[in-house]
């Protein structure tokens, strides 16, 4: 029987609806960025080369070599890096203080064009003295909850906004193969599919149903692509001119295309899908090749073929990492689609060169024009552009920075987060009314220890970090009842006659290459504090505070239950709701963990997989 042409018409025109409302709608009321291209056309038309160039410039405001330098250079961005402080210290006041400045030197310039600000704001406005501190993303990806990640992206939002500031490095859709990376407690975990669910929750956090909310910021998925499935050994030159390598950070990923998309880009496509405005390409090469200078990565693949409207910032100094001087750099990364280049201090030489290399011809005018095309885009999304329209902070939001409702969240994300691993002889949930709990451990009273790096300074640091929050400690000090004593000491002695024994063990703080590391066993401290506490004849209850997953056997062995803690952040009193039992412990392990350094990297789908505790382990109460 012969199908009526209206109806062949109407199923086509319904499949084509369909192909485009699928492309259409990233998130309900968020525009497609090209959509503003009729206005981006307008503005760029009067611009002269020296403003485009600018555009494509991001200096660190620890670089400047001269404020002024923000307006006689026309830059399009500034950053502040992990310690990237005001000069007037770290204060809410101060930051919002020196975004308004920097806003305000670019508004003079003959355009007005606005600057975006760039921070690191990775678990909370983490640089920023008081803001609240979430648990990285590790903790959040042992959650597997997107709204709640959606929710704590949200409030990280409205903290960074509140000093004005517009622009996020995160999420990090990093997909950590090999535990022994330093960067790994950055990624949600080792599964794609993990990865993907919550990039996509977390992008739709930070920039809101519109980019131009006030309390939306521009966020950025990093580090593209395959930043976390880099090869032992093949990391980063540890100086240019000697041979010793970083392990693992910025090294060299081994695979085919389409292994590299089946496990690494999965999380690209769905922060595209969510309208992402930004992404970060990897100081990390792929096969070889650096992908801050790899056109099949930037322009074919994520241009190209994922459709990605937005615009691309390098990473810190990550095109000076690629063959060839410095003018060849800009030229190979330029040309290969990087659209605005972290330079955190040498901008004024940039500038030069990329001028001079249009001048002679080698970065084409037509390139230039598509990199500020793709900013100037994300600038009007952003209601940058609207004239009339108050580009300083709005100080409003400083009476909800570090509030109370925003730690809630975080303690919420930080009871979700805890994984149990092991619960012999029902040593948890504890009661509030023992008569003493001893606790120990050199995590147990450290905030920074439990907030991990990039927390107030690129590396973080152990100690009291003179930022709000509760220790673990403090946490159960304020949980149990007026009749309960709650003793401490560092090493686990004294315990005798304590009804239970929790030893809080773990990592100490670092960042990137400074986390490669070969040796994840615990130290004798920890294992020591655990012995000092187990001589006490009671039962012991081991919290592991780390980025990653450790080997833990010797500890496992000699405690009652073990909790996985991750790095929680400033809310320590989620830690405490699961050990009272205030929250059964729901958390589920976003890694494989590992019986031994031997078997790493070891992840779900491997043929021979014989881990520890399998990825999705997690008991309850
Ligand atoms: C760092 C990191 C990147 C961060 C950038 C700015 O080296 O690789 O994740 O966003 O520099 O601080």
């Amino acid at each position: 029987m012969k199908t009526p042409v209206i109806l062949l018409v109407a199923l086509l025109a319904l499949l084509a609806g369909c192909r485009s409302d699928s492309k259409q709608t990233q998130v309900e009321g968020q525009k497609k960025l090209t959509a503003f291209d009729d206005q981006v056309q307008q503005a760029m038309s009067g611009m002269t080369l020296d403003e485009k160039i600018g555009q494509m410039t991001q200096a660190e405001i620890t670089g400047l070599k001269d404020d002024k330098d923000v307006g006689d250079y026309y830059l399009g961005s500034l950053l502040s890096g992990g310690n990237g402080d005001p000069k007037e210290g770290n204060s809410l006041k101060a930051w919002t203080d020196m975004y308004d400045k920097y806003q305000s030197l670019a508004l003079k310039t003959r355009l007005g064009v606005p600057i975006l600000y760039g921070v690191d704001a990775v678990h909370g406005h983490n640089n920023v003295l008081d803001a609240v501190i979430f648990p990285h993303n590790i903790g959040l990806g042992a959650t597997r909850d997107s709204d709640l990640v959606r929710r704590v992206s949200q409030v990280t939002a409205e903290e960074v906004r509140a000093t004005g500031i517009n622009w996020t490095f995160a999420p990090c859709v990093a997909v950590p193969r090999d535990e022994r990376w330093g960067r790994t407690y950055e990624g949600f975990g080792e599964d794609p599919e993990l990865v993907k669910t919550l990039g996509e929750a977390s992008v739709m956090g930070f920039q809101g149903a519109d980019l131009r909310g006030p309390l939306s910021v521009l966020a950025c998925a990093k580090h593209f692509a395959a930043d976390g499935g880099t090869i032992w050994g093949t990391g980063a030159l540890k100086a240019p001119d000697k041979p010793e390598r970083w392990p693992l950070d910025r090294g060299d990923v081994k695979l085919s295309e389409a292994e590299l998309r089946e496990i690494h880009l999965q999380g690209y496509v769905t922060a595209i899908n969510a309208g992402v405005g930004s992404i970060m390409p990897s100081y990390s090469s792929w096969n070889g090749v650096k992908c801050s200078g790899s056109k099949r990565l930037l322009t074919e693949i994520l241009k190209g073929e994922l459709g990605f409207e937005g615009f691309l910032i390098s990473d810190y100094n990550a095109i000076d990492e690629l063959p060839g001087d410095y003018k060849n750099d800009i030229e190979t990364s330029i040309n290969a689609g990087m659209d605005m280049v972290m330079v955190p201090n040498n901008y004024r030489e940039f500038i030069r060169l990329l001028r001079e290399l249009v001048d002679e011809g080698k970065v084409p005018m037509s390139r230039i024009d598509d990199a500020v095309r793709r900013i100037l885009r994300v600038k009007f999304a952003m209601g940058l552009m609207d004239k009339g329209r108050s580009h300083m902070a709005d100080r409003a939001l400083h009476k909800r920075f570090g509030s109370p409702e925003h730690r809630q969240v975080a303690r919420d994300a930080v009871r979700r987060s805890l994984v149990l691993l092991k619960n012999d002889n029902k040593a948890l949930p504890l009661s509030k009314t023992f008569a003493r709990i001893h606790i120990g451990g050199k995590n147990a009273d450290d905030l920074g220890n439990q907030c991990g790096g990039w927390t107030i300074d690129w590396q973080g640091k152990s100690g009291e970090l003179t930022t709000g929050g509760t220790t673990i400690l403090k946490a159960i000090q304020g949980a149990v009842s007026a009749s309960t004593k709650v003793t401490f000491s560092k090493d686990g002695s004294g315990a005798d006659g304590a009804d239970v024994g929790v030893v809080v063990i773990g990592e100490t703080p670092y960042a990137e290459m400074m986390g490669d590391r070969e040796d994840l066993s615990l130290s004798i401290e920890d294992l020591s504090a655990i012995d000092n506490m187990k001589k006490a004849g009671i039962p012991v209850v081991v919290i592991l505070i780390s980025g990653r997953p450790m080997i833990i056997e010797p500890a496992l062995l000699k405690c009652d239950a073990f909790i996985a803690a991750w790095l929680p952040g400033t809310e320590g009193q989620g830690v405490a709701d699961v050990l009272f039992g205030d929250y059964k412990p729901s958390g589920k392990l976003p890694h494989s963990w590992p019986q031994s350094v031997n078997q790493i990297p070891i992840n779900v789908g491997d043929a021979m997989y014989t881990p520890l505790f399998k990825y999705g382990f997690g008991l309850s109460y």
